[in-house]
């Protein structure tokens, strides 16, 4: 892939995977795993005849988490941030107008909190990619990571599937992704029930103490 050829990407990519470091939750790995997501729909929409920009694609995937880190201390939304760092960096390596503003906006639109919508394919490529990745069981994974760094318990991380991860199939833009997404779902759904099973099981059948929380 002519991509690859471009050393400015592997500036980035190990730019990337040292800044981000090896947090599952939100760094390198869910960055690694995020773009597998996206080559992966973007293969499927060429195979349906729909153009991917490629460059444009794997800059916005390799750069869309980048402010993350900063979120609380400038209390600035993830994707502005790393929108803005993503312009300057691309305008740092010398990239050109057209792809720095269409690597920012895809970047800009891809958060489930920040709700603005995906104007370009790549957009909403990136969008549906890091979504799936909080969905199935890695969603599970990441979401019982999430709570033990927030000290959330058990039930907290319930109301958490059902306040976001059950929602995202609903908030995929493309045909291709909600493919990937729906076997994802039926997993969550049925760890979820699972779950609640075994909670309901563990109940002790005499009153101890009250309200113990899980
Ligand atoms: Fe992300």
């Amino acid at each position: 892939m002519e991509l690859i050829e471009d050393k400015r990407i592997r500036v980035i990519l190990n730019t990337i995977r040292l800044l981000m470091g090896n947090d599952p939750v939100h760094g390198w790995p869910h960055v690694l795993r995020v773009l597998g997501l996206s080559l992966r729909i973007a293969r499927k929409l060429e195979e349906n005849n729909v153009k991917v920009d490629y460059n444009v694609l794997v800059l916005a995937v390799l750069l869309h988490d980048i402010g993350r880190g900063l979120e609380d201390l400038t209390r600035i939304h993830h994707s502005v941030l790393s929108s803005r760092i993503a312009r300057r960096i691309l305008s740092l390596l010398g990239y050109d107008d057209d792809t720095i503003s269409r690597v920012s906006e895809a970047i800009e639109t891809h958060s489930y909190s920040l709700n603005k919508k995906p104007k370009s394919i790549e957009a909403m490529i990136l969008s549906d990619a890091d979504k799936i990745d909080a969905m199935g069981a890695i969603g599970v994974a990441r979401a019982f990571m999430l709570s033990g760094i927030k000290g959330r318990g058990i039930s907290e991380t319930i109301r958490h599937f059902h306040e976001k991860l059950l929602r995202l199939e609903n908030m995929l833009y493309l045909e291709e992704s909600k493919n990937i997404a729906k076997r994802r779902r039926v997993f969550l759904e049925k760890f979820l029930n699972e779950l609640l099973r075994d909670l309901e099981e563990s109940k002790p059948s005499i009153e101890l103490i009250e309200d113990v929380d899980n």
